[in-house]
Parts: C-alpha cells; structure tokens; sequence
C-alpha cells in the first residue's frame, strides 16, 4: 500500500506542519495583496500577514463566510487577473445571488490531484472504470470527480445525473468497478435495478464514493448490504474546491482524511468563534494553502463535525457531517439533525430507506411530521408497528415528540442529486 501513496501522504506529522505553515503565510500574503475584502478584512483587525508565525496564529485572523463571498458577485474574491482563471463553478444556493469559484490552471491541477488520492484512497485504481453520476455543470461534484479519475488513470463514464433508467444500464453493459453518486442518488438507482429486474448485487461495481450531503453509517450498511460493494464518504465544498477536500480510506472506514497539505481544518464553536481543540465538535473552517485563483481564509462551512488524529494516513481525520447548521431543526428547543432521522428510519423493520421531514406550525408550536416509506409488501400491522416504533425511538434517542405516518411505496420524491429532507410548510414569519 505505501507503494501507492503519494509524495504529500509520506510525510512525517513534523514535516507536514513545517509545510503548512509556509504554505499558510504564502496565501495569507497572497490573500492580502490581491484580494480587497482580504486586506480590508485585515487591516480592520490590525494584522498584517506577517503576524502569522505558527500555525495557531492563524486563530487571529478573521472568518470568512458565504455572505462575503456573495458581496463580492462575480469575481470580486478572485486573487488573480481574471485571463488566468481557466474555469468557473457556481452554487445556486436557495436564494438570491450564487456563490461563484474560480480556478487557475495550477488549481486544476492540484485538484485532480486531490480527487484522484481519495479515489485510490477509496479503494480505485488505474485501469478502474468510473462511473460519474454526480451532476456535470456549475456544481462541482461532476467535473471534479470527473478529472480526478481520469488522473489517476480511470476510464472515466460521465453520466451525470438523471436518466436513471440509462443509468442502470449504462452500469450493466459497460462494466464499472467504481461509482461516484450522491448516497440519495444510488438509493434511487436500487430501486430502478429491483424494478428492471436485475439482481444489485450482481453488478460489476465494487466500491461507492459518496458524498455531497450527509449520510450515516446506517445508510452505508443498507448501501453495501444491497449492492454488495464497498461505500466510502467523500467532502467536500465549492468554495474550498469542490470534492477532495477530505476522504474516507476504504481499509479504516474510520472518517474522513483532510488533504491537510492543501487545505487547513480548524473547527469552532459555531456561537462564538472560538476554535475547539482537537476531538470536540463545532463548526468546520478551512485555509486554502495552495489555492491561487480564489484562496479562502478561515472559511466557516456551517458543517458541523470533530477533528480526530490519522489512521490510515498522517493527515488528520474529520468525523462523518452530522449536518449544516442550516438544517438544524429547533423543536421546541430540542436540536435536531435530518441524519438522526435517517439512523433510526434505517433500523426500522418494515420501512424503505426513504424519508421526508415536514415542518409545520400548530399554534406557536412548531411540529415535524416523519414521512417514512413502506417496504413493499409491509403488512398494516408492520407499518403501524413501524410508526409507533420510529416515534419511540425520536422519543428516546432525540428527546422530542414528533408524528410518524408511514406512507405507500414509491410515493415518496427520488432524488437525482443532493437530497432534500425538509419540507417547510410553516409560513413565513
Ligand atoms: O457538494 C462538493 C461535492 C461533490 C462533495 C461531490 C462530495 C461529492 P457544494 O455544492 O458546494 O459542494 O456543497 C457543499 O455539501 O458544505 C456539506 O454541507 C455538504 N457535503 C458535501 N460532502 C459531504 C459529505 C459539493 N461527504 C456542502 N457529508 C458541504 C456530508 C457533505 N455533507
């Protein structure tokens, strides 16, 4: 296996921080010079790159958050003369303006190369076949995964998202060991393969590298259980890059590994700022350390998760997301995550891995509504069973009441891409 590493996955702990903290002041000058907000941002909290000494002086220097970025619509985050950006990618968010990111060619580059050491991390290998089902187009997950493969010497598919009848079949005749697909996405393609009649675990593919929303360790038992392959988490954000930015090895399935020689990991405590040491949880932030079109200074990602020390490689590790603190739902003061959910509609007999959370208003109360999905051929008893059973279960593991309705196979919304859990049907207020 160490045959196969990479020049930045051998270093020692010692030489990789040495190296990140030239890299770190490299950008922050870079940053500072080329960037308005950055020196603005700077010189309005009196520091100068230069003050950067140690790694843990980067904690002096203020946050970035998705609001700045839209500020600066289109290219105002950009650090280079726009004739060096080679490529654009774009994330449409809910509302308002998109968040745009740009790439000089030296930033492909690095790119592919990140994408293509959480391949082989995953477990891929050259002369493997990549079937990419993540969306091609301003989002990044297509185009990235798309380049990493073929670096690392994949054939690659490039499917995209949707058509997912051609999808199966695509997988059936041309043969991929590999598939790179939203968790949501390849639940969505399970159902199509049971409904053209083919055996899932019968097909050529022998690893899944998913990402780009959260899923649980429920959900890689269900996916590996009825496909028979292996599935492994892969994150990443536009902002920082797009997929890459850290990888779960297929030996461990132990978290994820940050590609720490490119992108530096800090997690705060998400009311005030403060960064947490290494094991508590918090709030995602990351440095670019080699990004030249757009570096990003202490990026705040809304993820919440902890650092934790290597395993399979030196580089630190992140836990499974839980979630975007976006998509925390405050139930009569009780938090609640959509991955909470998940892991209990997963161990649920009688129920498909398919659920929607439905927020409504009664009174001044707020009240989730649990849209589970029947498993075909569920009897009534087993479906009543299975609300009352899902109910007990938020009761206990949550600490909170919340309706459960079981609901008919196959009536529930398929995701083609990133899945939405909740439905918000409170009225504005
Ligand atoms: O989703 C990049 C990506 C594409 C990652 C394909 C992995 C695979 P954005 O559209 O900018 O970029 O969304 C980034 O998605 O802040 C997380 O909230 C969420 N996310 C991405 N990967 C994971 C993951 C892409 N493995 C946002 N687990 C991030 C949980 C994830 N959440």
């Amino acid at each position: 296996m160490t045959a196969l590493l990479d020049a930045g996955e051998r270093l020692g702990r010692d030489e990789l921080e040495a190296l990140q903290l030239e890299r770190l002041r490299a950008t922050l000058r870079h940053a500072y010079e080329n960037v308005g907000f950055y020196r603005a941002a700077f010189d309005k909290a009196g520091l100068h790159p230069e003050d950067c000494r140690t790694l843990a002086d980067l904690s002096r220097f203020p946050f970035t958050v998705k609001a700045d970025l839209r500020d600066n619509y289109p290219f105002g985050m950009f650090a280079v003369p726009e004739d060096r950006v080679r490529r654009i990618h774009a994330s449409s968010g809910t509302t308002g303006r998109p968040t745009v990111v740009g790439y000089t060619e030296r930033d492909l580059d690095t790119w592919a190369d990140v994408v293509a050491r959480s391949i082989r991390a995953a477990g891929g290998r050259p002369g493997h076949k990549a079937h990419v089902a993540y969306g091609y187009g301003l989002f990044t997950g297509g185009l990235g995964a798309h380049y990493g493969a073929e670096r690392l010497g994949c054939t690659v598919i490039p499917a995209s998202g949707g058509m997912t009848a051609r999808q199966v079949q695509l997988i059936q005749d041309f043969r991929p060991e590999i598939i790179m697909i939203t968790p949501s996405y390849m639940l969505t393609l399970l159902d199509e393969f049971e409904r053209q009649g083919v055996d899932p675990r019968s097909t050529s593919l022998k690893v899944g590298i998913f990402g780009a929303e959260p899923w649980t360790e429920q959900m890689r038992g269900e996916i590996e259980e009825r496909f028979a392959i292996d599935a492994v988490d892969i994150y990443g954000l536009s902002e920082v890059m797009g997929p890459g930015v850290a990888q779960e090895c297929v030996e461990t399935k132990d978290g994820l590994h940050i590609w720490e020689d490119h992108f530096y990991p800090e997690v705060v405590d998400p009311f005030t700022g403060e960064v947490l040491p290494d094991g508590e949880e918090g709030e995602l932030v990351f440095t670019s350390l080699t990004k030249e079109a757009m570096p990003v200074i202490r990026y705040r990602t809304r993820d919440l998760t902890r650092l934790l020390p290597g395993t399979a490689r030196v580089f630190r590790r992140m836990e499974k997301v839980t979630g975007r603190s976006d998509d925390m739902v405050i139930l009569r003061g009780v938090n609640l995550f959509p991955t909470q959910i998940e892991e209990i509609v997963l161990r649920t007999p009688g129920v498909a891995p398919h659920f929607q959370l439905r927020l409504t208003r009664q009174g001044r109360m707020d009240a989730l509504t649990v849209r589970a999905e029947a498993r075909t051929g569920a009897s009534t008893a087993e479906r009543e069973a299975a609300a009352r059973s899902i109910a007990a279960a938020v009761k206990d593991g949550v600490g909170v009441s919340v309706e459960v309705e079981i609901v008919d196979p196959e009536t529930l919304e398929r995701s083609v891409g990133k899945i939405k859990r909740i439905v918000d049907l409170r009225e504005a207020r």
